[in-house]
């Protein structure tokens, strides 16, 4: 139903996915049907948010094989470090039902403000991650709410590189010098809150140019995240919203209006800051 991106490592990857934070809260395994029934194949989890059970239900009862699924988890910050990082990948697997994910991702680079050792955190879980896909249990390696320093530390000490990495991105936060500096080095993008948890939905330029091209605000949005080679993982309780949003390939943005749409005030994040430090500095 929807293309697929390349990733640097040859693997396809679906070219949107499905976010399934907090999206599920309340009848979430119904929810996870709903999006495979509406033809979501790619679905984007972790630890933290507790879907794993659900989603593993969902993908069973689906009667669909794990080989049609494209499945994202991440380790929290508390299973980070060596062998945490090899246990919360065994739990993860076991909740989600299945002997492989697609990618294993870091959900954040910096467990705290005051880790001071992060780097090597990140290292050790890296090289945990490492020997878990020559055991063939990940098919690639990504990172998540990595900056360009962070993403440094990996690039320049491990021995596998990052395929993807996950960032908060939507118009009016656009994480530009991050997204460049991924591109530097094929590390392919996803966005998540794509949407900006609705807050942008109503910017007079979004609700203009949803106008021109009749499209919902939604989906203008996330056609510009496509159109700048980024991945949406958006999240929806309602199967009316889920199908609008990977029914993106109908239109095309113009590249003036792309460029209207990059120019946007960086009005700055909607969920966590990918670095606590700078989050306390409050520099975007
Ligand atoms: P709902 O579950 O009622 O659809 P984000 O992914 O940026 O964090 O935003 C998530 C929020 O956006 C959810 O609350 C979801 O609510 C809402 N949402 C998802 N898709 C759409 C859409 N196409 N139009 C409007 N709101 C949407």
């Amino acid at each position: 139903i929807y293309d697929c991106f390349k990733l640097n490592n040859d693997m396809k990857i679906p070219c949107v996915g499905f976010g399934t934070y907090k999206a599920a809260e309340g009848n979430n395994v119904e929810v996870l049907k709903t999006a495979i029934e509406v033809g979501y194949r790619y679905f984007d989890t972790a630890s933290f948010y507790q879907t794993e059970d659900f989603l593993g239900q969902a993908i069973r009862e689906s009667n669909l094989p794990r080989e049609d699924f494209f499945l994202v988890s991440k380790m929290w910050k508390d299973e980070m470090g060596y062998q945490q990082t090899k246990d919360a990948l065994e739990k993860s697997l076991k909740r989600l039902g299945t002997d492989y994910l697609d990618i294993y991702l870091i959900h954040w680079p910096r467990p705290s403000a005051d880790c001071e050792n992060w780097k090597e955190l990140d290292l050790e879980t890296w090289r945990a991650m490492e020997e878990l896909q020559k055991e063939g249990k990940i098919r690639g390696l990504g990172l998540s709410n990595f900056l360009p320093h962070h993403i440094k530390n990996i690039l320049e000490n491990g021995t596998v590189k990052p395929v993807v990495n996950q960032l908060e991105l939507h118009p009016g936060y656009m994480q530009q010098a991050a997204v460049q500096y991924c591109k530097e080095h094929g590390i392919q993008m996803q966005a998540w809150s794509p949407i900006g948890r609705r807050r942008i939905l109503e910017d007079g330029l979004i609700l203009e140019l949803a106008g021109k091209y009749q499209v919902s605000p939604a989906q203008l949005c996330l056609r510009f995240l496509l159109q700048n080679d980024i991945i949406p993982l958006p999240k929806s309780s309602s199967m009316e919203r889920m199908k609008q949003n990977m029914d993106l390939f109908h239109f095309e943005i113009s590249e003036e209006d792309v460029s209207r749409l990059a120019t946007m005030p960086q009005a700055g994040w909607s969920g966590e800051h990918p670095d606590p430090e700078l989050a306390q500095k409050n520099v975007v």
